[in-house]
């Protein structure tokens, strides 16, 4: 019988496709982001982004079954796996939906996936093998998390934000700055010729436990910016990014300090910023312990990571009911 799933994602503007073997081993991927279409908006427009995904999912799944070299009319596919949530509603219907149909169509299970937790399994993609249990620091557009992976389906929540996600504040910082949309990638490259040291920014609850806050580093950011103008975006760039990856990197420490687990693993789209992963590699070279950094492409949205976690969710809880719906406000971990 056959291992491989095909992996639908949709929640938001990256419309992904993918086929993944045994959970693991990617047969083919591929990702269409829709950055061009909400640019001159300076953020995704659900509306927009619906629309796109519809026009070009079911070109995408023809191009992934092709590239694995499997047939479109009868594919030879465990299940089809989608995420639910959390997402955007109409984006996230789109994918549902056609997974659902092409489970009807070729006669094999749906499964239902929690982007959240589709995220964790991106690092079960990269060769490396994985144990547990470990420490992950999730940091995407909409989620900032510490999680100890105690197994296949069993997390104990360490820390969240309180208010922004991480990639939150960069897009906003980016915005305001007029530096462009995904702010992220852009803060990124921008800091790269900045002043990492010229201006000192707030480190919220650094010294305070495992959860986060990013809004008054956001808003320290943007107020600064407002008073001074004539400094460059460069140095406001690299000094933000400095402060929120001192941040993430601190509560990840003290997350494996206080759980005793000493494996790591980044993951969400703010995993493939540049300082943080070599910051993350600093700070477990030093201190001995495994960190595990998924290639920036399987951080950001993809559709082999849904794909994975379908695997061990068929293998784990069997099929998903056809009558699961879409849920935007999908929380983790949650049963689905
Ligand atoms: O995981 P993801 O692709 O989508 C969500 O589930 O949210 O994460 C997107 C977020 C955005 O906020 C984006 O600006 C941020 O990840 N991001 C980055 C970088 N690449 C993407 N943030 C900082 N540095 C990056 N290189
Ligand atoms: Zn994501």
């Amino acid at each position: 019988m056959s291992n491989t799933v095909l992996g639908i994602e949709t929640s938001c503007d990256e419309t992904a496709v993918a086929l993944v073997s045994s959970g693991e081993a990617i047969l083919s991927s591929v990702v269409s982001s829709q950055i061009d279409l909400h640019a001159k908006f300076g953020g995704v427009v659900p509306e927009i982004a619906s629309r796109a995904h519809l026009e070009i999912l079911s070109c995408l799944v023809d191009q992934a079954l092709g590239e694995a070299g499997q047939s479109v009319t009868n594919p030879d596919i465990e299940c089809v796996a989608a995420t639910v949530g959390p997402g955007l509603i109409g984006a996230l219907l789109v994918g549902v939906s056609c997974a659902k149909a092409l489970s009807l169509a070729w006669d094999v299970p749906f499964v239902a996936v929690n982007h959240l937790e589709a995220h964790l399994y991106a690092s079960f993609l990269a060769g490396e093998t994985m144990d547990f249990p470990m420490v992950v620091l999730l940091v995407s557009g909409g989620h900032t998390m510490l999680i100890n992976m105690k197994g296949h389906s069993q997390y104990e929540l360490l820390g969240q934000t309180h208010d922004d996600a991480c990639g939150e504040a960069f897009d906003k910082v980016a915005r305001y700055l007029g530096l462009g949309y995904p702010g992220g990638p852009i803060i990124d490259q921008v800091s790269s010729q900045g002043d990492p040291n010229a201006i000192i920014f707030p480190k919220p609850m650094i010294n305070d436990g495992l959860d986060f806050s990013f809004s008054g580093l956001k808003t320290a950011v943007i107020k600064w910016a407002g008073k001074n103008p004539t400094t460059d975006a460069a140095d406001i760039a690299a000094s933000f990014q400095k402060s929120a990856v001192q941040v993430l990197v601190t509560k990840t420490a003290r997350a494996i300090v206080e759980t005793g687990v000493d494996r790591v693993c980044l993951a969400g789209g703010v995993a493939a910023n540049s300082l943080l992963r070599s910051e993350m590699t600093k700070l477990c070279e030093d201190n001995g312990w495994n960190l595990f950094l998924p290639p920036r492409s399987l951080c950001t949205d993809n559709a082999a990571m849904v794909a994975a976690s379908g695997w061990w969710k068929l293998k784990l809880s069997g099929p998903s009911d056809l009558a699961t719906p879409a849920i935007p406000s999908l929380g983790f971990p949650a049963t689905i």
